[in-house]
Order: C-alpha cells, then structure tokens, then sequence
C-alpha cells in the first residue's frame, strides 16, 4: 500500500510506501524536514498526526513517551503510515538550511588519508557538472544496496566544496566502515544523498558560541569553524573536543594553527584515557563545559558526535539553565537498518 500525507503548513504532499519512514519519504521528495539521529532517540522528527493513523516497525521509539503518543504526536524517522491518507503538521524550520535540496548524486572516491588509528579521511568527487549546496553542519547518505544508508557529516565548509571531505570512524563490525577501511580504493564509485540534516550554525545569534565535539563529531564543527573563521567573523569561538587518547585528537595541529591566527578561537581537548603525563583536561567533555561555564544561558552550543554524550548534553546543559532553543546538536546514531538488527537479536542500545 501507498499512503497519501499531507505536510502542513507546506501542504505538501508525498507518497510513503508502508515500509519506508514519512521521514524518509519525505526527503526522498526533496523536503528537508527536521531530524537528526534518525534513530528515534532524539524526537528532533516529532510531529503531530492531524488525521490518519501510523505505525512503528517495533516498540515505541525511546525518544516519543506513551503520553506524547496518545496526544497524537509521532516521531517521522520511525513512524510508518497505517492509513491511506495522513495529515501531519511538522515543524517549520526556520534554519539556514530550509532552502538546500537534497539530491542524489553519483560521486567518486578521489582520496582516503588515515587520521587516526580508527579515523579516515575520505575526499568525494562529484561530477564536474554537479553543483552542490549545502550549509556547513549538514551531512550526507551514502546508499548501499538495498536502499540502506549510512550518514556522514561534512567536513570541508561550502566555500571549499571541490571535494566532500568526510572524516570516517571505523565501526568495529560495521558493514560500510569496516570494507572501507579493508577493501576499498580510491577511484572507486559511490552514490550519495544530501545535504541532509538541520545542523547549522545561527549567524544571527549575537551570543558566544561553544562548539563540543566527541571523536569525528569535530568533522561538523570544523566545517563551521572553517565556514566562520575564513569569512572574518570575530565572535567568540569556544571549541571542545572530546576524545579517548590524543592519538584520536587527529586534526591538533590545524587546531593549533588557527589559534595562531584567529584570536577569538579558544580550545580545550578534553582525553577520557589520558597517558599518565597528560596535563590537560581529562574526563568526558560535556562535563568539563559544564565545569567551566556555570552561566551556560549566555551561549549557543553546538554538539556533535556519540548519541551518548549528546543524551547526557542534552538531559545536563538544560538542567544546568541552557535554554532548549540555544541547544542544536547531531547525534551520531546507528543507522536505522542497524539498529533493526541489534534489536532484533535483542542487543538494542
Ligand atoms: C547525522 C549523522 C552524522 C554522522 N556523521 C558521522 C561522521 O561524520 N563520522 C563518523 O565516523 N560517523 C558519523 N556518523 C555515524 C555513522 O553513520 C555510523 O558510524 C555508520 O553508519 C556505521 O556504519 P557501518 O555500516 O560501518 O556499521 P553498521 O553495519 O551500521 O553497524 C554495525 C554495528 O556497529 C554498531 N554501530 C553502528 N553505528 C554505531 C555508532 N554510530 N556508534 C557505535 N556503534 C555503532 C552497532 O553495534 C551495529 O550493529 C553519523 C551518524 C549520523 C546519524
Ligand atoms: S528521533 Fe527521529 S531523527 Fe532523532
């Protein structure tokens, strides 16, 4: 069955199969609605179902409570049509990133570099009759058989977009990460899908900002940092980044060069599994934001990287004052046919 849905206050209207997520379907149209994890952990998809009726392929998503589904809210990321035709008011994003179209596109791999241990760069070249747009924040799919997908951030801004440069973590077991790092070549084929996602800095704001990256989470926030410190922008700029060994702090010595350049960069690595002769900061790095600012209202923050420590920002920074709508965040989550797998044996984080 295809169902009809109806987007308000767009009204729009897409098909959605009943086995693909609206949300899915949704940017398979081309509409970039909001989202994140795409996991059902972070309800950056919730809306609310005007008419019609929708299901969930298995329990009700972590981040939607029972209260919020019976008050007829969903989470699109998750949530299958179960009626012919839906009507669903969706959140207006008045973000950066409302104008991009997501497209698919066919692209190249030109170069992969390691970084660290466990960390690859990754150059995509597209075709050179391709024009790409996105913001910096936003990430990509790369489509794998099957119409599965698995999601990369951009690390390179939009003014130095010749080549998508992705930073990859190898996943130990994943199905992609692991056949990138064993098996696949440079000038190899690929299709990807994008710009995707609502991650996007807030120019307007006039407040300082304070950046939290964990592991390849800094491949968004280098892009911003890029996208701001190359264009003069001279507000204040507060970079923490979390990692487990400095081995995995692979991007230090472009850190360090524009401390040199640009005075208002601050930067603090923060190591879980510090060396004994390590003298910074140790510990996780939502914690040592906290420590260091207990007036978190006066920023903006922007966080990337392990669905944990975006949970604990998330639960933490708010309790701690930080107003919900100064909190904007990529949680880098299990891709949905992942995550089908682990709780299908059982094993669902
Ligand atoms: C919006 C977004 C942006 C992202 N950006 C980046 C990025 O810039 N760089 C980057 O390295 N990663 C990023 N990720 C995470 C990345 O998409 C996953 O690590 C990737 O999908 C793993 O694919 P795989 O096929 O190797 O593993 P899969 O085959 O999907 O997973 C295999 C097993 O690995 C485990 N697993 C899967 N994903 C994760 C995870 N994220 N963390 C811990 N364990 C996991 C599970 O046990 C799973 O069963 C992002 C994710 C999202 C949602
Ligand atoms: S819960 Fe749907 S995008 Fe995170």
């Amino acid at each position: 069955m295809t169902s009809s849905v109806t987007l308000l206050p767009g009204r729009q209207v897409i098909a959605v199969t009943e086995s693909e997520s609206i949300l899915d379907a949704a940017l398979r149209a081309g509409i970039n609605l909001p989202h994140s994890c795409k996991g059902g952990h972070c309800a950056s998809c919730r809306a609310r179902i005007l008419s019609g009726a929708v299901r969930y392929p298995s329990d009700l998503p972590p981040g939607l409570t029972p209260q919020e589904q019976a008050e007829g809210f969903a989470l699109l990321c998750q949530a299958r049509p179960a009626s012919a035709e839906l009507t669903i008011e969706v959140r207006q994003t008045h973000t950066p990133v409302a104008d991009t179209q997501v497209r698919s596109i066919p692209c190249r791999i030109e170069h992969m570099t390691p970084l660290a241990p466990d960390v690859m760069e990754v150059r995509l070249r597209l075709p050179q009759s391709e024009v790409f747009t996105f913001i910096a924040g936003q990430y990509i799919d790369i489509m794998l058989p099957g119409s599965r997908r698995r999601s990369f951030s951009l690390a390179n801004p939009p003014h130095d977009a010749g080549q998508l440069e992705l930073h990859v973590r190898r996943v130990r077991g994943g199905e992609f990460t692991q056949q990138l790092f064993e098996s696949m070549k440079e000038k190899m084929l690929l299709r990807i899908e994008g710009p995707l996602g609502q991650f996007a800095f807030r120019e307007d704001s006039v407040r300082p900002a304070l950046l939290v990256g964990g592991g390849t989470g800094y491949a968004p926030l280098r892009a911003m940092l890029r996208s701001l410190l190359e264009r003069g922008d001279t507000r204040p700029l507060h970079l923490y980044w979390g990692a487990a060994t400095q081995a995995d702090l692979y991007a230090e010595p472009e850190i360090r060069q524009w401390l040199t350049q640009y005075p208002n960069l601050q930067y603090t690595p923060v190591l879980s599994a510090p060396p004994a002769d390590w003298s910074g900061r140790s510990g996780l790095v939502h914690a040592a934001v906290l420590a260091d600012h207990p007036r978190l209202a006066d920023f903006d923050i922007y966080a990337a990287g392990p669905p944990a420590m975006i949970e604990a920002i998330r639960h933490e920074f708010v309790a701690a004052g930080l107003p919900r709508d100064q909190l904007f965040f990529d949680s880098f989550d299990y891709a949905p046919d992942a995550l089908a797998k682990l709780k299908a044996a059982g094993v669902a984080p």
